[in-house]
């Protein structure tokens, strides 16, 4: 199955982001920490260009610490400022706006320079659906502005936010693009709820889910699901139906399917990252100063 969703609100609103970015001096660009890669959108590489980032791997609490640990070292061997978060614990927000500063430093120095005291930084915050936009940027303000909500599309508007007197970010709509040139990132952004339930069969998505978790994190998905070492022998469809009838579901694994997605949307097979990530070949290989 080949997944494409790509509704007419989203071409509108990347033309908005195109418009609004030269308003900006820097884009935060959310992405889920469990699909760094996945989950960023490359249709905004074009658009951005050579415009400051920072990505924010959110939904760090899901994800694999190891995995994620690696993927912050890979961005910055690769040039791009990267931090970790949860966006549902405050504690690790203010880490947007220091690395903000940081990255910004030079350009707050030439103003200071021209005696401004103040150097208002505008940042624009980009990223697909259900990546944690909004709660991110609710936390960050403080209060319940950005619309937050588990249907992918829910943030509509653009619109400015204050988080302090020296930094205002600018809300986008999660932004998908138009094909998906690898299958697997669409089966992945459905998995973990980037693409409206509507558009896939939750039993193909499921067993796609079921495959990565067998090769990534058997001894998780064994554990949640009170499996035995024997029922690892059956292929994907066996093992879904296996799962479906222990878990109460009879014969009906759709239903089964669909709560397996949810737990994994939820972490219930603790931290799993489902990206890996690339082996540099001779081509793509990121020179050392040796
Ligand atoms: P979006 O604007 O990018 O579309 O995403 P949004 O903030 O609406 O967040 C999507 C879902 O992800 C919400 O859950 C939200 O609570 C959850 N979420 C956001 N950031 C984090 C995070 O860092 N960690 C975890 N564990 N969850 C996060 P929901 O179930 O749709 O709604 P709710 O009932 O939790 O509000």
């Amino acid at each position: 199955m080949t997944i494409q969703w790509f509704p007419g609100h989203m071409a509108k609103a990347r033309n908005q982001v195109q418009e609004k970015l030269k308003l900006v001096d820097i884009v935060l660009e959310i992405v889920d920490a469990r699909i760094p890669e996945s989950s960023r959108n490359p249709m905004m590489d074009e658009i951005i260009a050579d415009k400051p980032r920072l990505l924010v791997l959110n939904k760090a609490d899901l994800a694999d610490k190891k995995q994620t640990a690696a993927w912050l070292d890979y961005y910055q061997k690769h040039d791009l400022p990267a931090i970790a978060i949860d966006a549902q614990h405050k504690s690790r927000l203010p880490q947007i706006e220091k690395t903000v500063r940081q990255i910004l430093a030079t350009k707050i120095t030439r103003q200071q320079a021209k005696g401004l005291k103040i150097v208002k930084l505008r940042a624009m915050c980009i990223g697909i659906p259900n990546v944690g936009k909004s709660t991110v940027l609710n936390r960050l303000v403080q209060k319940n502005i950005a619309k937050t909500g588990n249907k992918p599309g829910v943030t509509k508007n653009q619109q400015w936010l204050k988080v302090s007197d020296s930094f205002e970010v600018l809300d986008t709509p999660g932004i998908l693009w138009p094909k998906f040139e690898d299958p697997d990132t669409g089966m992945k952004l459905a998995l973990l709820g980037s693409i409206k339930d509507s558009i896939f069969h939750a039993d193909d998505v499921a067993l796609f889910g079921l495959d990565l978790l067998r090769q990534r994190y058997q001894a998780q998905l064994q554990q949640t699901y009170h499996l035995q070492a024997a029922d690892f022998e059956r292929d994907n469809a066996g093992l879904l139906l296996t799962l479906t009838k222990k878990n109460g579901f009879k014969d009906d694994y759709d239903q089964f399917s669909e709560k397996m997605i949810n737990d994994l949307r939820k972490g219930r097979f603790g931290g799993v990252t489902l990206d890996v990530i690339p082996t540099p070949t001779s081509e793509t290989e990121v020179p050392t100063d040796d």
